[in-house]
């Protein structure tokens, strides 16, 4: 089967590369030229563990290809992808002009049918809007052309994109009309030997579908991390409060992980849209605002506890920090907890030496080079002359510490842990003022 793919983002190159891999001939167009001949070559812009050499098989195999030829990938798939971003506006609403203009695009070129599907998150109503963009786009050509709509969004995580999509739990398709239902069902059959996953459902339903699976996911970081805050205060161990509740199954034990707050591109963005959206319908959604709220809380404990340990006085002091990246096995520092915590670290004049396996890059894309950031290649070198030691991201290779050689690199012996990965007895029978999310006093 012939499908073209518009946008080769995140999201965009895993749905291609993936697709290609069970044989179909896939066509990722995108509109910035550097990337497109970047990708030809098989140059991945992004790091996703096993993405490089996917696109690398599939190039090689002949059924992937690059292009920024949009009338050629038009006349290419009978499957249109739309994969392009949906940034924040200012008042977080949805921005839909890269959506909306690839829908023009399609109807500028198309000849024959096509379904057009949208896979990148968008608001309830986005396909309708595709749908009058297309069918407004036609009339203006004088063309009399079929096509279709539907809803496809997108559940996979970075990190684990190939495996989330090859083995994700359900294939969500938004659509009233067999046709599309029938070619969409073709498209997905190697993804859907086992059990069947596809869920057929009314375009809006699947639209809320996604962004109801991100706020509920979202819901519980917040509650947790507000759980966390509180048992701070009541001298409970956030870590025994949640085995004690995910025991429950109809609590259950994944995703409850209390930390410094969610990032990434998709919570941050995706709550704050629901909630516009929600507003926008005239039914505002205190839940979901409150869950954004206590986010953006919890963003700041860190740099917080970092303060409380040296009395409101960072002027001067080194910062090591291990974890840049919004989360581990991705370079993606999209509304990353480090990102707050450096800036407020900055902002208290003191000086960061920061260590990430992937991320150091972007890091350095984002900020530059300045006087108060040094990036180490290895993790213990941001220890050198530093007075405390934050972790922000919970990358394997930070789980194992040797605490005591830890306490004497350190000029003074404080360990601020964004995601609870010690032992508080350990680190402090160790010697350090040890601080972690809801896990009592800190020495
Ligand atoms: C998220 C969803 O998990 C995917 O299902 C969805 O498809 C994707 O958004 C999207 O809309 O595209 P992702 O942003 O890649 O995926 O990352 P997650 O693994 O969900 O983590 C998001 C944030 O939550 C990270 O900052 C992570 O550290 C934090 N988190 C996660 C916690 O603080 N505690 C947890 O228990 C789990």
């Amino acid at each position: 089967m012939k499908i073209t793919i518009f946008g080769s983002g995140y999201v965009g190159l895993v749905t291609g590369a993936c697709l290609a891999d069970v044989g179909h001939e896939v066509m990722c167009v995108d509109v910035d030229a550097d990337k497109v001949a970047r990708l030809s070559q098989g140059e991945v812009p992004i790091y996703e563990p096993g993405l490089e050499t996917l696109i690398h098989q599939n190039l090689d195999a002949g059924r992937l290809h690059f292009t920024n030829d949009a009338k050629a990938a038009v006349e290419f798939g009978l499957l249109q992808f739309i994969a392009v971003g949906t940034p924040s506006d200012e008042d977080g609403s949805a921005d839909l002009r890269h959506v909306l203009k690839v829908a023009e695009t399609i109807a500028t070129h198309m000849t024959e049918y096509r379904i057009i599907v949208d896979k990148s998150t968008v608001p309830v109503g986005t396909a309708s809007k595709v749908e009058r963009t297309v069918a407004a786009t036609l009339e203006a050509r004088g063309a009399a052309i079929e096509f279709d709509v539907c809803s496809n969004p997108e559940f996979l995580k970075e990190g684990a994109a190939i495996e989330d999509f090859s083995r994700g739990s359900r294939i969500v398709i938004g659509t009233e009309s067999e046709r599309v239902r029938q070619t969409m069902r073709e498209c997905y059959g190697p993804y859907n030997r086992q059990r069947d996953k596809l869920m057929f459902m009314g375009v809006r339903s699947a639209e809320l579908t996604k962004y109801a699976a991100n706020a509920m996911l979202a819901t519980k970081i917040s509650f947790i991390n507000e759980m966390a805050n509180l048992a701070e205060r009541l001298g409970a161990d956030i870590e025994e409060v949640r085995h004690g509740i995910g025991s429950d199954p109809r609590i259950g034990y994944h995703f409850i992980y209390p930390g410094c707050g969610y990032g990434g591109s998709c919570f941050p963005k995706d709550v704050k849209a629901l909630a516009h959206t929600a507003e926008a319908a005239g039914h505002p959604a205190h839940l979901i605002n409150a869950v954004e709220q206590v986010n953006a809380r919890q963003k700041s404990r860190l740099f917080e506890m970092v303060s409380d340990a040296f009395d409101g006085d960072l002027a001067g002091k080194t910062i090591a920090l291990w974890g840049l990246a919004f989360k581990p096995n991705t370079d993606d520092m999209r509304e990353a907890p480090s990102r707050a915590l450096m800036e407020a670290l900055w902002q208290a004049g003191a000086r960061v030496q920061a260590h990430d396996p992937e991320a150091a890059e972007e890091c350095l894309r984002i900020y530059g080079n300045r006087e108060d950031l040094d990036l180490t290649e290895h993790r213990d070198e941001t220890l050198e002359g530093a007075h405390a030691l934050v972790i922000c991201t919970e990358w394997k290779a930070f789980r194992t510490v040797d605490f005591v050689k830890l306490r004497e690199r350190l000029v003074e012996p404080v360990v601020v842990d964004g995601r609870n990965l010690f032992s508080p007895e350990s680190a402090r029978d160790a010697g350090l003022t040890y601080y972690a999310i809801g896990r009592g006093a800190s020495v």
